[in-house]
């Protein structure tokens, strides 16, 4: 056995610690700027707090609310010049998993020039400029790791860009500010979360700690989520959604992610899918496809999901994908790829780019996948 662990993160957890932001930005230095979308940092009171609290610290806040979902390039270097006029210390990412991987790409690349490009191909990078994050969503868990996933336009390649100087310095998890979450996207996001867990324990480069945090993110799951999501005011249910997706962000940071993943990429890069949505109607096929190489780590699971002991493993892993494939049903998120307006022939483009793409993931994932697999994982989702 081998593995490293390495999270050099402050995690503040908890009711009303969006409070405390200034007291931690103040550190960094006298201006901050707050990395945010349109919608959820305002409909959340987020903004309005971290805006309260940093002043109350001595921090200017300077705002960049233009954060759009699927970052790109270019989106993010138009930020980072945003932060360089603005001579901006700290930056303060705020939002769901867009807002918080915009603001590790800005932090990056205001210390680091050249193409973004360059620097998913291995080019050496300098430290970024301290990063705080604040999730209002319940699902990337990118407050717990060094990955943003980026999106280059000239390619349409979306993948995670790893890099140590990307950790947050501080994260602050406040389930409060997650009650406000719409149901559709405390459905999407939740499951978001789960496929982390599950992929970061099912890949061949899970390891002692991936593997309890991942059990314990899957559990709070299938406890919470349902529940959360037919009631979203229960702070109770939303802590330990948050928490579960925490764990799970922190289990990619140590073990990645998996061929689901890999295969959601270019739905949300071609598509414009949501990334949490379009996990869904491959997950079912993907997990059945390669059922045969994971049935062991599938059968595990089945005190989680309450499955009956006496099963065979055989059985035990299909019911573990049964539990799967309803609780998308019952949370109404998408079964097929027709959703998105996928065609049977653009299959082929979807399996040609993650081939080509995206084999870091393809690696990591127990079956040895090739081009006719994910076809044939594709052609089963539609
Ligand atoms: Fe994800």
């Amino acid at each position: 056995m081998e593995f490293q662990y390495f999270l050099p993160t402050k995690l503040v957890f908890g009711k009303a610690t969006i409070n405390q932001i200034g007291i931690y930005a103040k550190q960094y230095g006298t201006k901050a700027l707050v990395v945010t979308g349109k919608s959820s940092s305002k409909r959340s009171g987020a903004l309005e707090k971290i805006v309260w609290s940093l002043e109350k610290e001595g921090v200017k806040p300077e705002i960049y609310d233009k954060v759009l979902p699927n970052p790109t390039f270019e989106e993010i270097e138009n930020g980072a010049r945003f932060a360089m006029e603005v001579s901006a210390d700290v930056i303060i990412g705020v939002g769901g998993g867009s807002a918080m991987d915009t603001a590790k790409g800005i932090a990056f690349k205001m210390k680091n020039e050249g193409d973004l490009a360059e620097y998913f191909e291995g080019k050496k990078a300098q430290n970024a400029v301290p990063i705080i994050l604040v999730p209002t969503t319940s699902g990337t868990g990118s407050e717990g790791n060094n990955i943003a996933v980026m999106t280059n336009p000239k390619t349409n390649v979306k993948k995670g860009f790893r890099n140590p100087s990307i950790y947050p310095k501080v994260s602050i998890i406040d389930p409060e500010l997650m009650t406000t979450m719409p149901k559709r996207i405390t459905a999407f996001t939740g499951m978001d979360a789960f496929f982390h867990a599950l992929e970061s324990y099912i890949s061949l480069r899970c390891q002692p700690f991936t593997e309890m945090y991942s059990l314990k993110a899957m559990s709070l799951i299938a406890e919470n989520l349902e529940d959360a999501y037919n009631n979203g005011d229960d702070i109770e249910k939303r802590s330990c959604m948050a928490l579960a997706s925490n764990l799970a962000g922190i289990s990619i940071g140590l073990s990645g992610v998996s061929a689901l993943h890999a295969m959601e990429h270019p739905l949300s890069s071609f598509f414009g899918a949501n990334h949490g949505e379009g996990l869904c109607p491959i997950a079912v096929p993907f997990l059945k496809y390669i059922k045969p190489h994971i049935v062991k780590k599938l059968a595990s699971l089945s005190t989680i999901f309450k499955i009956n002991e006496n099963l065979s493993e055989d059985e035990k892993a299909e019911r573990v994908i049964e539990w799967i494939s309803n609780i998308i049903y019952k949370l109404n998120l998408p079964q097929r790829l027709e959703y998105f307006g996928v065609n049977k022939e653009d299959l082929r483009i979807l399996t040609k780019h993650v081939v080509e793409f995206l084999t870091h993931n393809l690696s990591t994932t127990p079956g040895n996948l090739n081009y006719e697999d994910i076809y044939k994982i594709y052609e089963s989702a539609m």
